[in-house]
């Protein structure tokens, strides 16, 4: 194989590898949520209604708590069967209220001040009787009225049997709630306690606890179309083996994750790999560098933001052999390759470009060479990592370079990562940041090719 480039200099590892279809699951980073403290100071208030679903609210309750809220229990009678009161007192160090007729509560009215200091009610998970109760606004509990009779908004988890879920009475219920500003979370499809198989499973705690962190980032890209590119893309040698590289996505779901909790429309153009698209992000996939290019391109135009996150391969087989290449033995085998084009290089110089952000991935001199590929890419924006310690990893170190210089974002989980970069790339457009040496930078940047 011959490459134009020095291996050991190169952030890519070239691999060639059995195509296989890599199937897309949620995975769930244990470690990244113990560490998250994004809900410091925060108040929720928990309400758990009647199903089985229930026994995960207590897994609820503890990654609430650890992420830094301050959480107040509320139970339905139906609840209190499959759940005890007694687990969630320990887990929140609270007392847990049930009763709309408590006549500790001072005047009798807890179903108005249980709610009144909290900054959002959660309810998980919530039964199809909750759920119409709260449609119609009956309040004969205490969940059901203290809800009715709340200012904070309400997120609603579902859980129930697949076709109660499907029942008309039930969507048209799930949607009079959404018109009326509720926030749904899931449900799920799979297969249930019931023995039954279908939509209508609770999301898992830590999908609910993501969703809650999520509802509290401030919209800073509120009405911004994005655009991210994330994964690796793979090159065909031949039906099957790849050029490929060993990005896992990680970064680029995690931006798209961010870009969409602040506010914006989000599209994720990925190449292969294991991961789900965030809640509420449309998702382009994509194999090779070309067609991510072309999936660029077609909508460049139409966005406001560009985050080119994704590890692009440089160069593609010339000719691609139509039947597996056989071996043979003694015999050198050399595979021809050409330039790919470079996506954000065009996008950076196109004549209506949006706001740019590159990604560098380094093996040495990251400050030297992020400020050259900024330049080189003509982009305002370039976050560079060593791809030692960032390749599938949780855990990231960005250093953001701008034209006021570098700043370094400490290290932490992924997601927190994106939102940092989010937050510099709001700050960016409301003080009007335009590439520097835009025409400059263009100039000597590589020409794309199609
Ligand atoms: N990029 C791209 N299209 C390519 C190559 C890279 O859009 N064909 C983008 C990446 O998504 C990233 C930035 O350009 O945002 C830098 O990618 P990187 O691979 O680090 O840089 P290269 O330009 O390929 O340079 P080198 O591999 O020599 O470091």
């Amino acid at each position: 194989m011959t490459s134009p480039k020095n291996a050991a200099q190169r952030r890519r590892l070239i691999c060639v590898r059995a195509g296989k279809a890599l199937e897309s699951r949620f995975l769930f980073n244990a470690r990244a949520a113990a560490r998250m403290t994004t809900l410091e100071g925060k108040r929720i208030l928990l309400g758990i209604t009647g199903g089985i679903a229930a026994y995960k609210a207590a897994e609820l309750v503890r990654l609430l708590m650890k992420a830094g809220a301050n959480v107040r229990v509320a139970m339905t009678d139906a609840a209190c069967r499959f759940v005890t009161p007694v687990t969630m007192q320990a887990l929140s160090g609270q007392r847990v209220w049930t009763d709309l007729w408590d006549p500790q509560v001072a005047d009798n009215m807890g179903h108005i001040e249980l709610s009144r200091d909290r900054d959002l009610i959660v309810v998980a998970p919530g039964s199809a009787d909750f759920i119409a109760k709260a449609a119609l606004g009956l309040a004969d509990d205490l969940l059901s009225a203290l809800t009715l009779a709340r200012r904070c908004p309400l997120l609603v988890a579902p859980a129930m049997n697949v076709e109660m879920w499907g029942h008309p009475a039930t969507q048209r219920n799930v949607r009079a709630l959404r018109d009326d500003g509720v926030l749904i979370a899931g449900p799920a499809a799979g297969e249930q306690a019931c023995g039954e198989t279908g939509m209508g499973r609770m999301l898992e705690p830590e999908a609910i606890a993501a969703e809650v962190e999520a509802f509290f980032q401030p919209r800073l890209l509120a009405g911004k179309r994005v655009l991210v590119t994330a994964g690796p893309t793979e090159e065909p040698i031949d039906p099957v083996r790849v050029i490929t590289n060993s990005s896992s996505g990680k970064m680029g779901f995690a931006v798209a994750r961010a870009a969409q909790e602040a506010g914006g429309e989000v599209t994720l153009v990925s190449g292969p790999v294991a991961l789900a698209a965030p809640a509420g992000v449309a998702r382009v996939d994509v194999r090779t560098a070309r067609q991510m290019f072309d999936a660029v391109k077609a909508r460049a135009d139409a966005c406001d933001v560009f985050i080119a996150v994704a590890a692009v391969a440089d160069y593609r087989v010339r000719h691609p052999a139509e039947h597996k290449i056989k071996k043979r033995a003694g015999k050198r085998l050399t595979l021809e390759l050409e330039e790919n084009p470079d996506i954000l290089a065009y996008v950076a110089r196109l004549p209506k470009r949006p706001f740019c952000v590159g990604f560098a991935a380094e093996s040495r001199d990251l400050a030297r060479n992020a400020r050259a590929k900024r330049a080189e890419k003509g982009v305002p924006l370039l976050a560079a990592n060593l791809a030692q310690e960032a390749l599938g990893a949780e855990d990231n170190a960005l250093t953001l370079f701008d034209e006021r210089g570098e700043h370094p974002l400490g290290r932490g989980p992924k997601i927190e990562q994106a939102r940092k970069l989010v937050a510099h790339i709001a700050a960016m457009l409301a003080a009007g940041d335009r590439p520097a040496g835009r025409a400059a930078a263009g100039r000597r940047a590589r020409q794309p090719r199609s």
